[in-house]
């Protein structure tokens, strides 16, 4: 039997906003049956779900696409909700029924938002950390049939509708580069109002707009009021009956909230509250009426990635009591978050409450990593019974919570600890024999949910949280395997594009925070374009294609990437060896210098081996987008720069001219290196751990590709044995040491329970969790095939070695869930795999004994290249065959 499942418009579940003239679909396909392709297809589009008023129906199409089909009707009104469903054939001549229907709306006109921003009057309000409170009042004849919000400020908002919370997404707008683009939201809240009188109200903090940003304490960085702008529109039909725009009839007032900052916490006191503030009856004659504010309204766009919000709530496991005499909770999680708590006292007492990732040696309560960051919560009580409190516009980054005060006895169920971020899907699952290696993966999923917060961040917990282009270029690979996380890119590439510089080049953080406000010191110079973190630029959107098939955002991007190759090439001495500008280069490397951030791999070197890498992915984009002449050029820049690398740092025999793990890594994983002299550079890498007692020492940039390149190179098993390190450095060394995400540095803590410099010290900095992309591609086998990109070919390919006697990776892509376990008993392994309707696979076993495939469950093995592989195409297959006994690993 077929079935047509999970429908998705523009990547999306159920999306409000559509902005795409002519919006994709996907869907899923299940069978019972092995081998199936989709033949024909055929979508309805219609403005009710019955299908009764149709405005497009594509026909019978033939063909396999299921993920991106395009509409290609008349053009679709905006604010409009629509249905769609699809009917599929198979190669078996299996027809599905229509699917379970599905809905997309589209966004309002494009430029077309005219409602004003409204704020208070605040004396000096550009030093105010205290959020402010906007309601008005109006009267509807009719409870509505249909009725939307759409919402956006300047600061961060929560919106609400006659006393209740309007949707619930934290940090609204999220975090743009508001100099062009401010993302407004959409709500359904017909169910909200009522016939007779209602009231809009919001809450607006100061957030990423007007508060405190960077370790340079900058304030107002984008402006230096708060302010709210919303449409309340009701339709009878597709008629509007009723409009409310924000405007000066707005009331404003401040509230209970007294400070709230991202960094730094929240203050509140629960005696100033207003009652049913944001409900009908109020008095608001003590309120003052709004104020219009400036703002581009050009630049208010639809929401374009998933909101943050919050995700999972975890009990306190443990209330201590450190040497020092501080009450901590344990939350058991390093997380990024807050926590709600309930508490009963008098009018004016107090909670009081700080947030560290960890305790140091002693075990007491540690905060010196958080730099200026306070995240310190204050709360005062009413004194009316049980009160619960979450803050609204700050989080942390944190696993313990000292309870500085707290009226009464300490009971640590009456706190939570809510995890907070940006709301993707799971897409991964993965385990093995080895539990140190599960934890590790643990660990970086952690890192990940902890790093998502609107932007891809370097860390959570400190005075910075910001979108650093290298950290999200480093872990896009392993990101995209955690989470469907196309739309999350999407959003902040747009960012990305519309912030890069005239020459090309890329800010260091995006949105870009720096820019104006850096002053520079001995370990951050410019504020734009270091090799590794520039290449953002291009890394992104090409890993996001691979992963997505999205041409439509490679194209979209395809300028930025472009442009970002060209700034090298300006900059590089004759086009070809970059050897200007400050690059952070193999940042936090264990060959730096006592004491210094940077790596002893030389920046010229680094910044060739990725100027080869960006060129050649931005070939191989062109390609893609069948820009056949373009894909010729940067074919051959990519080429020229490799081979200008060769001859300036590689000896005629083969010798590599820094002689550091990531020099090598580098070379060998960018295709920098002779055929002739892979061994060589293999061998001369693997001397370098050796003389590290076979450990790392590399940074930020080398520490992606360590494994990869050993294995790729036939020394898979040193790569395990790297990975599977328990001493320092290395990353089971922090899984020993308790650690529950992925550390900055790999001496965060030192065996002797030193630390790091407090300067710059994270315990949940995902960079180093790179390393997922490596484990789940070779120990789990499963990886993209970037000849049919978004897994409409999946690669699978386990590699066993390290002793490890099991592994299982799923994965859910666009076609539906992708399964590969394997077993190994001694010489024998056996392996499971299971491929999605529509999809197929390249099964490939790595070193087999000759002859060695004694179960193929049907499936063709045939030696290509010194490999044995088959195409399978969907079902469930079952494999054994037999390493040979020369394999390493
Ligand atoms: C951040 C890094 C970032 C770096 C630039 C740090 O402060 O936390 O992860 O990439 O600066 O080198």
């Amino acid at each position: 039997m077929l079935n047509v499942y999970d429908l998705r418009c523009e990547h999306e579940r159920e999306p409000f906003g559509v902005i795409a003239a002519l919006p994709r679909f996907s869907w899923k396909l299940s069978s019972d049956r092995r081998d199936v392709v989709q033949k024909t297809y055929r979508i309805e589009v219609a403005t009710d779900p019955e299908f009764h008023a149709q405005v497009w129906s594509s026909g019978v199409v033939n063909g396999s696409k299921s993920h991106l089909a395009a509409y290609s009707g008349t053009e679709l009104a905006p604010a409009t909700r629509y249905y769609f469903r699809v009917q599929a054939g198979d190669n078996h001549g299996d027809q599905s029924g229509w699917s379970k229907p599905s809905w997309f709306e589209t966004a309002l006109p494009v430029g077309g938002w005219a409602s004003a921003f409204i704020g208070m009057d605040v004396p000096n309000e550009k030093y105010s950390s205290r959020p402010i409170y906007l309601r008005r009042e109006f009267t509807l004849a009719e409870a509505p049939q249909n009725a939307r919000v759409y919402a956006t400020a300047l600061g961060v908002y929560e919106l609400y509708l006659n006393g209740k919370r309007v949707g619930d997404a934290q940090f609204a707008p999220g975090w743009t580069n508001y100099r062009e683009r401010l993302a407004y939201q959409t709500y359904d809240v017909t169910s909200l109002l009522v016939k007779g009188k209602n009231v809009i109200g919001a809450v607006v903090g100061p957030g990423w707009y007007k508060g405190e940003l960077t370790w340079l304490g900058v304030r107002g960085l984008y402006g230096e009021h708060a302010a709210l702008s919303t449409k309340l529109v009701v339709k009878d039909g597709s008629q509007s009956v009723f409009d409310l725009a924000s405007d000066a009839g707005f009331r404003a007032a401040e509230g209970p909230i007294l400070f709230a900052e991202i960094y730094h916490g929240e203050r509140y006191d629960a005696r100033l509250e207003n009652n049913g503030w944001s409900e009908a009856g109020f008095d608001d004659s003590g309120w003052s009426q709004a104020v219009i504010r400036e703002f581009d309204s050009k630049r208010v766009t639809p929401q374009d990635g998933p909101f943050v919000g919050m995700q999972e709530r975890l009990p306190a496991v443990k209330l201590l009591t450190t040497p020092r005499g501080e009450r901590v909770l344990d939350f058991g999680q390093n997380l990024t978050g807050w926590v709600e708590f309930a508490v009963k006292g008098k009018a004016g007492d107090r909670v009081v409450l700080s947030h560290a990732e960890i305790l140091d040696a002693k075990g007491n309560f540690y905060t010196e990593n958080l730099r200026s960051a306070r995240a310190r919560i204050e709360y005062i009580l009413k004194g009316t019974g049980t009160e619960t409190y979450a803050p609204h516009f700050t989080f942390h980054g944190f696993r313990f919570v000292q309870v500085e005060e707290y009226p009464g006895e300490l009971d640590p169920s009456a706190f939570t600890a809510v995890v907070v971020h940006s709301r993707m899907a799971e897409t991964l699952s993965f385990s093995c024999s080895e539990p140190l290696l599960n934890q590790l993966h643990h660990n970086i999923l952690w890192g990940w949910k902890g790093n998502a917060f609107d932007v891809p961040t370097d860390c959570p917990q400190r005075d910075e949280r910001l979108g650093w282009t290298g950290d999200a270029q480093v872990f896009i690979g392993t990101a995209t395997y955690l989470t469907d996380s196309i739309t999350f890119y999407r959003k902040w590439l747009r960012d990305l594009a519309s912030e890069q510089r005239s020459d090309g080049g890329i800010p260091y953080v995006v949105p870009d925070a720096l820019t104006g406000v850096m002053v520079a010191d001995a370990n951050v110079k410019d504020s734009h374009s270091s090799t590794g973190w520039g290449d953002a630029a291009v890394v992104c959107p090409w890993t996001a294609y691979e992963r997505y098939a999205d041409l439509d955002l490679l194209r979209e991007q395809y300028p930025s990437m472009k442009a970002w190759v060209e700034f090298i090439r300006a900059n590089a001495e004759k086009g070809l060896i970059w050897n200007t500008g400050f690059h952070f280069g193999d940042w936090v490397a264990l060959d730096a210098k006592e004491g210094s951030y940077f790596g002893a791999t030389p920046n010229d070197l680094t910044a060739t081996a990725y100027y080869a890498y960006s060129a050649r992915l931005l070939a191989s984009a062109a390609g893609a987008l069948g820009m056949t002449e373009d894909e010729a050029i940067y074919r051959k820049l990519g080429d020229a720069v490799a081979a200008a690398f060769r001859n300036e740092f590689i000896t005629p025999s083969g010798r590599l001219a820094a002689r550091t793990q990531t020099a090598h890594v580098l070379a060998l994983v960018f295709r920098l290196v002779p055929e002739a002299h892979r061994e060589r550079v293999t061998r001369d890498l693997v001397a370098l751990l050796d003389e590290n007692g076979g450990h790392l020492t590399t940074g930020f940039l080398g520490t992606p590709f360590i494994c990869r390149a050993l294995a790729e190179n036939g020394r898979l098993d040193r790569a395990y044995a790297l990975l599977l390190k328990e001493d320092f450095p290395s990353w089971l060394y922090q899984v020993k040491q308790g650690a529950t995400t992925v550390w900055e540095h790999w001496d965060g803590m030192k065996p002797d329970g030193t630390m790091w410099s407090t300067n710059m010290n994270s315990f949940n900095h995902y960079a180093y969790g790179a390393i997922g992309e490596w484990i789940y591609g070779t120990i789990g086998g499963l990886s993209p095939d970037r000849d049919a990109p978004g897994f409409e070919s999946v690669v699978l390919s386990p590699r066993p070695g390290g002793g490890l006697t099991h592994a299982r990776t799923s994965y859910e892509g666009p076609y539906g869930p992708i399964t590969l376990e394997w077993q190994r008993d001694q010489d024998k392994v056996h392996i499971e795999l299971s491929i999605p309707p529509n999809s197929r696979a390249r099964v490939v076993l790595h070193e087999p004994a000759a002859g060695s495939v004694t179960g193929s469950d049907g499936l063709r093995f045939a030696d290509e290249a010194g490999e044995i592989a088959a195409t399978a195409g969907s079902g469930s297959f079952r494999v054994d065959y037999r390493i040979s006994p020369t394999a390493k690993g």
